[in-house]
Parts: C-alpha cells; structure tokens; sequence
C-alpha cells in the first residue's frame, strides 16, 4: 500500500502523521518510511535525531526502513521522478510519504507516487493549512482525472470538522475525517523531537493506536 501524508503547508502535523502510521504499518508488513522533506523529521524520529544517510534504505528493524528525498534540489523536477520511481521499484509492501510543505514538489509527488490512501493533516489554529486545504484537493482532484481512485481522509488535529468544511473546494471525489487527533503540543513535541517514541506509548494515548491503525484499515 502507498501513504502520503501531504498538506502544502508546514508545521500541521504531516510528519507526526507519518511517523505514526509507519509505526503501524510496520507492524503489518515490510514498511518503507519515504521523507521527502528537507527538514527530514520523520526520518530523524527513527534513527533517533541523527542525520540522513543521503540516497540510502536505512533498516531500522526487519519490518522497518527508511530513506530521504532530500538529496534533491526541490527544482529538480526530472530528478525527483526518477528518485520516486526508483522507491517504487524496491521491494517493500508498504510505502508511507512524507512530505515537503513547498507546494510545487508536493503537487509533482502527490501525481508521481499514485497513492492508494491520501492522509491530509489539518492542526487548530493554522488558518494557513486550511487555507492551503482548497490547493490540496485541486492537486487530488487533478490526479483522479488521471484515473486514479485513492482513498482521501482529512486528519484532524485539536480542530472539529465543522470547521474544516467551510474551507473544502467543491470537488467530485469523496473524502472523509478521521477520528480527531487531541491538541498536546508538549506531550506530541516531546514524543517526536525529544524521546522519539510514538505518543502511544505514553500514559492517557494508548488508544491513539487504533485511531491511526484506522486512519488505514478503518472505514
Ligand atoms: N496533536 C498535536 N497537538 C499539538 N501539537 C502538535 C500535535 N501534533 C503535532 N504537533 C506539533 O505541531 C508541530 C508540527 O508538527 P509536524 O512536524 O508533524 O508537522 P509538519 O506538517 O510535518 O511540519 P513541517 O512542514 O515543518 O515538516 C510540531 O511542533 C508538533 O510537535
Ligand atoms: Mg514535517
């Protein structure tokens, strides 16, 4: 299965989404983590804040790898197609994206990647990552013109659905919510950029498992 977590702007939770379904899905099958973003957070969350091995499958356990798109300049739009097609030729049963917040090569990887399940996180109190919502569904919606059928869930983070709506472009695809993802800026910054451990590991989050286990296999 492909994931992309995408939003085409930064600090909304992409990366956190990312590295929590990594985690789930490496519990299923062979699971390569793919950060296509320069910061590499979600890569860095797995080897434990060290820095990318440019242009290398990282194995962090038998069912769990990673690797960066980072090595690319984000113009270099022939070079990124390749890179992408590259990933998709590796034997991995599940690929999960994470992405850039620049818009331009977040559009090219959300057409070259053709993923089965599109996750777009929205965080409260990002008036800009709802505003980029109506850009997001565009590009989707330019990608199932091509004959494309993903899956597309809006992730929300500390924020209702009520007022997401308002800011969704009419679109002819369907798309739902997930289950709401609790603002905790202290505990979530802790788990990703301190301990890097998964938020459910902690005390009172057990059961955001099942929340992201669902965001994949639930309806
Ligand atoms: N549930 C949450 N509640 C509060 N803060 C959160 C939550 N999830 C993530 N954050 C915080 O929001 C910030 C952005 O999260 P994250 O890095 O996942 O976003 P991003 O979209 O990948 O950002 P970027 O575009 O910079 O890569 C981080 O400081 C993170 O700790
Ligand atoms: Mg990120």
């Amino acid at each position: 299965m492909k994931i992309l977590c995408i939003n085409f702007k930064g600090g909304v939770g992409k990366s956190t989404t990312a590295v929590h379904i990594t985690g789930v899905m490496s519990g299923i099958g062979n699971t390569l983590l793919v950060d296509g973003d320069r910061q590499v957070n979600s890569y860095s969350f797995f080897l434990r804040g060290d820095l990318p091995q440019t242009d290398k499958v990282v194995e962090i356990s038998n069912s769990l790898s990673v690797i960066t798109l980072n090595s690319l300049s984000p113009t270099s739009r022939h070079a990124l197609s390749q890179r992408i097609s590259k990933i998709g030729k590796l034997k991995f049963e599940h690929l999960v994206f994470d992405t850039t917040p620049d818009a331009f090569s977040a559009a090219q990887i959300i057409s070259e990647i053709e993923p089965d399940i599109i996750l777009v996180p929205v965080k409260y109190g990002d008036e800009g990552g709802l505003i980029q919502l109506r850009h997001v569904f565009n590009s989707i919606q330019a990608l199932i013109a091509t004959g494309l059928n993903p899956v597309v869930k809006i992730v929300p983070i500390g924020i209702d659905e009520g007022s997401i709506i308002p800011f969704l472009p009419a679109v002819t695809f369907s798309f739902s919510f997930t289950d709401l993802i609790p603002a905790d800026p202290l505990v979530f910054g802790m788990a990703m950029f301190r301990d890097f451990e998964y938020i459910w590991t902690y005390a009172g989050y057990e059961y955001l498992y099942d929340v992201y286990y669902n965001m994949i296999f639930g309806k």
